[in-house]
């Protein structure tokens, strides 16, 4: 609710149209009563990537949910793959993979490439996805995505429903429309998608940078 004093506009608890976005402590939402369920899956928001496999000659994508980043320096990561799927054997020959972070324009063909399987169609031909050379490893990336990671794989582990491969990320691609004057990436320019509890969603505004709680006003 605005009332105004001294010609001034003013919000009821500090609470801006644009600005002020996060509420003061006593107004959030309360979410204390809980239910108890048995262990799951239920990590959330996660990246739906669009994860390509094989060469520029023989290339498949799948949509991968179980991916992260495990470690920093060197650059590493994982993506936990059914044995079942076409993708799996391709991994295991040719030890690479390109995670390919999708935009919300591509939510249909992230969708399509995590339901239908490189054995018995053409996924880039289907969803219009173009195939492009990487930069460190043999792999394709998806022209149409903003982001890329090269990924070399290192090892692998059988978890049970899931094989784990664990991988260096040996480059990073980043799309000349997403980097500003400074050659600063802009990640809100990538219009990033994301996959929670079964659906897909488009990220919100921005609420803070990193440490921005604890800097100093000027
Ligand atoms: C949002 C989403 C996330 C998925 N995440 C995974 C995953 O992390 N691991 C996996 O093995 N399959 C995952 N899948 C299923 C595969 O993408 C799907 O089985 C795909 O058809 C396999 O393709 P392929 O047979 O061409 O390799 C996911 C599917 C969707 C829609």
């Amino acid at each position: 609710m605005m009332n105004i004093s001294n010609g001034k506009k003013k919000t009821r608890n500090n609470f801006t149209k644009n600005k002020r976005i996060i509420p003061p402590e006593k107004k959030r939402i309360s979410y204390k009563k809980k239910e108890y369920w048995k262990g799951g899956t239920l990590l959330a928001p996660v990246p739906p990537a669009l994860v390509t496999v094989g060469t520029m000659e023989h290339p498949n994508v799948l949509t991968i949910g179980w991916t992260g980043i495990l470690n920093t320096i060197p650059p590493k990561t994982y993506i936990s793959v059914r044995k079942e799927r076409y993708s799996y054997q391709m991994l295991m020959d040719n030890r690479e993979f390109v995670i390919n972070l999708p935009c919300t324009d591509l939510v249909k063909a992230v969708d399509f490439c995590g339901v239908r399987s490189g054995r018995d169609l053409d996924k880039f031909k289907e969803m219009h996805l173009t195939p492009a050379p990487a930069n460190h490893v043999s792999t394709p990336l998806i022209s149409e995505c903003p982001l890329h990671l090269e990924c070399k794989i290192t090892d692998t582990i059988n978890l049970g429903s899931h094989t784990m491969f664990l991988a260096d990320i040996v480059g990073t691609i980043v799309s000349e429309n997403c980097i500003n004057q400074d050659g600063k990436l802009e990640i809100e320019k990538c219009n990033l998608l994301a996959y929670a509890h079964g659906a897909y969603f488009s990220l919100g505004k921005q609420l803070g940078t990193f440490g921005y709680s604890v800097k100093k006003k000027k």
